[in-house]
């Protein structure tokens, strides 16, 4: 048993490994990324979100008739209970999106008969609703705020194309569908990143799969993390032309300032779910009207390239997703839940994989503070 002095003092866990999965590995030098070995590229560019999804929850690609009865599944639990529907339209317009993702996540538990039943078999079913439902209640959300009608979800659709019929109600291109679909592969695991992290902590107190994912879109939505992608464009728009690249980069960079999209606390070398993603986003910015910003984003790319790249500084996967959720015609607020949807794939999976040799999560506290300090009566104070 280990004492206190054992006990080693790792600020940011950057040294410490918390637990074993099956689900994703990375090797931050060499900049690989592969879920069951499978390495990220080939899964970007062949597989689906639900086939990763399959894949990282069963160790292994469905054959087709697996895939097909998977796909059933997840669209048989694409409809938001009335009662959601209800607390939606209720939903300030002007809130934040994600603290209503983490709300309405939150809230699908107030629905569910299973929330508390903690069988591996109805988690099973818990993650099946926690994946199917985050894109409805995202789009269902988005239609409201805007004043308009929601769209009930479409089970004869996957969950790319289900998303953006019930947000924009008109038909996706194909080439809509396969990027937001290429989004949802790279983003869907990522090993014990902090989101995921989140989600362990919780359901180690053997709380249950809504708390866990709920308590994960609020680690999320910081900027370090999954808010960077929403950063991007922001910075991306501040530029607003190519011309003015140059001059912005050299203010932040003299100022010390971070640029977002760049660097990563395990990638070293460049993060493999940008490598396709720069070259997908390409084809999408041009086909959309939206090659300058594609232009920018290379541009920034070189000059963080000349400066910083002997540091390990390269772009993460939220550079070039800012461009490509922004071809897709996404409001800016709906870029992190874009990564929340994908990452509930990853989440539900992680929580179930930890369960199977659940041990609560509880690190030591390195105190700083005074010792025998006498207490002082409020009056004496
Ligand atoms: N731009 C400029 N310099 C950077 C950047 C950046 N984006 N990221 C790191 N650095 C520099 C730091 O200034 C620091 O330099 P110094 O040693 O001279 O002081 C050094 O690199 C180490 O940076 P840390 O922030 O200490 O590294 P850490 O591993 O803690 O952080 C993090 C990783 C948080 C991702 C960081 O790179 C960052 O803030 N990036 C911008 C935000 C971002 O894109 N986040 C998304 C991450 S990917 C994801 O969540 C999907």
């Amino acid at each position: 048993m280990s004492t206190a002095t054992e006990k080693q003092f790792d600020q940011g866990l950057v040294n410490t490994i918390a637990a074993e999965t099956q689900m994703s590995f990375i090797d931050g030098e060499k900049g690989v990324l592969e879920y069951v070995g499978i390495d990220i590229d080939s899964l970007a560019r062949h597989s689906t979100f639900e086939e990763s999804t399959f894949l990282l929850w069963n160790g292994r690609l469905p054959d087709a008739a697996e895939l097909a009865g998977f796909e059933t599944e997840l669209r048989a639990e694409y409809a938001l209970p009335e009662g959601l529907i209800a607390m939606i339209r209720e939903t300030p317009a002007d809130a934040s999106t994600m603290h209503v993702v983490q709300t309405l996540v939150s809230a699908l538990s107030l629905f569910d008969p299973e929330c508390d039943d903690d069988s591996p078999e109805a988690n099973i079913r818990k993650a099946v609703r926690l994946v199917a439902k985050t894109p409805t209640l995202i789009a269902a959300f988005d239609r409201h705020r805007k004043g308009k009608e929601i769209i009930p979800a479409d089970s004869n659709r996957s969950i790319a194309s289900n998303f953006l019929w019930m947000l924009r109600g008109e038909e996706p291109t194909e080439t809509m569908v396969r990027a937001l679909d290429v989004c949802l592969v790279l983003h869907a695991d990522h090993g014990f990143n902090a989101s995921t992290f989140t989600s362990l902590v919780v359901i180690s107190t053997l709380s249950d799969l809504y708390s866990a994912c709920s308590a994960a879109v609020g680690a999320l939505r910081g900027p370090l993390h999954g808010g960077a992608n929403e950063g991007v464009m922001v910075m991306l728009n501040e530029i607003g032309d190519l011309d003015k690249v140059d001059e912005f980069m050299k203010g932040k960079l003299e100022r010390k300032e971070k640029i977002m999209g760049f660097g990563h606390r395990v990638y070293k070398a460049y993060d493999p779910r940008a490598t396709y993603l720069k070259t997908f986003s390409e084809g999408l910015a041009r086909d959309t009207g939206n090659l300058p910003l594609y232009e920018m984003s290379t541009r920034i790319e070189g000059i963080m390239h000349d400066a910083v790249a002997s540091k390990g500084i390269f772009p993460n996967v939220d550079f070039y997703s800012a461009t490509t959720y922004w071809s897709l015609g996404l409001e800016l607020d709906l870029f992190t839940p874009m990564f929340a949807l994908s990452r509930m794939s990853g989440w539900t999976g992680h929580c179930i994989e930890y369960l199977k040799d659940n041990k609560l999560i509880r690190p030591g506290a390195a105190y700083v503070g005074p010792h025998e300090v006498p207490y002082v009566d409020l009056a004496d104070r």
